[in-house]
């Protein structure tokens, strides 16, 4: 899988992009991830990406220029062949705007080829490439950050884990949160006894039958409590 960053602040990557299961998978080569600079693309001596917005109001609106050429010239194609782009690459804006990130999102995600992933700026970026440049615009939650580097790295990390080959035990992501449309189960570790805590009988039991029972409980229990609406939406019996 090959994902292309746009952003003004590629800093921002370095290090997330070399630590952990992410580290591990780039070097790897089972996910390709290359950041660009949108400043790079920008006419002028002075570089501009940014100004002000047409009707006013406060802030700076990213130009479409350097974004669009940042996107052609970097994936090989001319600013004549945006359909051509758009139908081998999926090209995301980051923005609070966008469709809301689910784990079945993030799935759909990891089963195609190349993403372009767009992070947006300041108080907004022109409107003609969400119209005519992206595929589509995807937000991270209800809540709005200064600009979409922390969401793609949010996207970048759920899909790679996603990717064969990458989380080594297939179990894991079967079990994990929202997988099964429920959230997980607790889980503990030795020692069996801390400052007096004990960890769930039923877990030192060896009885594998009575340990899903009470992991299957405590995964309902669990979302009951944290998110209702899970219940609801997956059209589950509240048992
Ligand atoms: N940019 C700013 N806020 C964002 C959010 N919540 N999701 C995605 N991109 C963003």
């Amino acid at each position: 899988m090959r994902i292309d960053v746009y952003t003004i602040f590629p800093g921002i990557f370095q290090s997330p992009l070399q630590e952990g299961l992410l580290g591990k998978a780039i070097r790897k080569g089972l996910v390709e991830v290359r950041v660009h600079d949108i400043r790079d693309y920008a006419p002028g001596k002075h570089r501009q990406v940014d100004d002000e917005p047409f009707g006013g109001g406060p802030g700076m609106v990213l130009k479409p220029e350097p974004v669009f050429e940042a996107v052609t010239r970097t994936l090989g194609y001319r600013l004549e062949e945006l359909e051509r782009l758009k139908s081998e690459v999926s090209v995301i804006m980051l923005t609070p705007r966008g469709e809301r990130l689910t784990q079945e999102k993030v799935a759909e995600l990891a089963s195609r080829p190349h993403l372009a992933l767009i992070c947006g700026r300041y108080e907004g970026v022109d409107e003609r490439v969400l119209e005519h440049l992206c595929t589509e615009a995807i937000s991270i939650g209800d809540y709005v950050l200064s600009g979409g580097e922390f969401a793609a790295l949010v996207i970048i990390e759920a899909v790679t884990r996603l990717v064969p080959g990458v989380v080594g035990n297939l179990e894991s992501l079967r079990e994990e949160s929202f997988s099964g449309g429920l959230l997980e189960y607790p889980q503990y570790t030795r020692p069996a006894e801390y400052l007096g805590w004990r960890v769930p009988e039923v877990l030192l039991s060896g009885n594998h039958q009575e340990v899903e029972r009470w992991r299957r409980r405590m995964a309902l229990e669990w979302t009951r409590r944290m998110r209702p609406e899970l219940l609801k939406e997956g059209g589950r019996e509240e048992t």
